[in-house]
């Protein structure tokens, strides 16, 4: 199923003209425009990866736009930070719920809508992102050193906390994929020169102890796992070798991770969350499949990613949308129903999913 580059064309033009023409004037991406559960919503861990799939295709202005966006909520959102920091400071760290949401409205504001907010990866992506922004297109960083000064001190007060994953699931447990985002962040504020100082040296240590427990705790059939005490993957994990290498694409560890996830959520070419995914009867994401034609692509398996490539097109719909997930394989049809009883039909289109095809296809050399 090769697809023909009419089609790769045509999808890559639409996905760049529908999240700029979606991206509220606050610079906010929303998640999915018509989708009950997730309209009027703007995630830092979606968003960030759509500015980097924006970036990376050349929509400079969009992608700062986001990063704007960011800057602006989390300096708006300044006191409720320095509280979260004092408060783990001085030992006795706030209770969840007044931890930094994973989404806001698109006016950076914290919404009134129940969700599963407590996650620590968006923040650390964003660092990663807005560094890697700015560095691809050698703008000057400074608009976005204050927020990201604060972000440095909020996953340094707190990298170590347990907390929802990228899928709401589990705030029991600390996650490879959320771990791996915040030292991504890290090393790139530091890297970067976002921060610097003594503040860049507190960084840097708070990483490199992430890192070690990371490659250490979080391991087992050397390869990442989903959780600590886990031995299986994520189909998140791919992100930590493509496109964010913070685990280096030449280790070990990063091939027995992509091999892993290839192994137990690879499909025909589309990728499970995790096993055991009951939303929506556990399909698979496209999405996921580009970060892991993303991995291998990292780790020098072409063919394979171009197959990645292909199976996230053909999940297009009749009108050009990219959809969350498809049913072609569930884990669990039982619960198919149920979902789009609550929520309504799958989330179409998903910003991050027209994202991640435009960063797999730029970093193919076909975008
Ligand atoms: C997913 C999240 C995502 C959100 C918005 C949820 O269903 O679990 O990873 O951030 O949708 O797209």
């Amino acid at each position: 199923m090769a697809t023909t580059s009419t089609a790769l064309g045509e999808l890559l033009e639409h996905s760049r003209s529908l999240i700029r023409s979606l991206q509220h004037p606050s610079g906010a991406y929303p998640a999915s425009p018509t989708f009950s559960a997730y309209r009027g919503y703007s995630w830092f861990r979606d968003g960030a990866f759509i500015a980097d799939g924006m970036s990376a295709v050349g929509e400079v202005a969009s992608a700062s736009a986001f990063h704007d966006w960011c800057a602006a909520t989390v300096l708006r959102h300044a006191g409720r930070i320095e509280r979260i920091i004092a408060a783990a400071d001085a030992g006795t760290p706030l209770p969840d719920n007044e931890m930094l949401p994973t989404r806001f409205t698109l006016d950076g504001e914290i919404g009134t809508d129940d969700w599963w907010d407590f996650q620590l990866d968006g923040y650390g992506t964003w660092l990663w992102a807005v560094t890697a922004h700015a560095d691809r297109h050698g703008l000057t960083q400074e608009r976005w050193a204050d927020a990201a000064t604060l972000v440095v001190r909020y996953l340094i007060s707190s990298w170590s906390r347990p907390c929802f994953d990228w899928w709401e699931e589990h705030v029991e447990q600390v996650h490879g994929s959320t771990l791996g985002c915040v030292i991504g962040g890290l090393e790139a504020a530091v890297a970067h020169q976002l921060v610097d100082g003594e503040l860049g040296a507190q960084a840097a240590a708070a990483a490199s102890a992430a890192r070690v427990f990371l490659e250490n705790r979080l391991v087992a059939d050397g390869h990442v796992v989903k959780w600590l005490g886990s031995s299986a993957v994520d189909g998140s994990l791919s992100a930590l070798v493509g496109p964010m290498a913070v685990l280096d694409p030449s280790s070990g560890l990063a091939r027995q991770t992509v091999a892993a996830v290839e192994r137990e959520l690879c499909v025909d070419g589309g990728v499970h969350r995790f096993l055991g995914d009951t939303f929506f009867g556990g399909g698979q994401w496209p999405l996921l499949s580009c970060f892991l034609g993303l991995a291998q692509l990292a780790i020098g398996e072409r063919g394979k990613a171009q197959r990645m490539l292909d199976w996230a097109v053909s999940t297009v719909t009749a009108d050009g949308s990219l959809p969350e997930q498809v049913s072609r394989h569930l884990l669990d049809p039982e619960f198919e129903q149920e979902w789009i009883d609550r929520w309504g039909t799958v989330a179409t289109p998903l910003l991050w999913s027209h994202a991640m095809v435009l960063r797999l296809a730029a970093e193919m050399g076909e975008a």
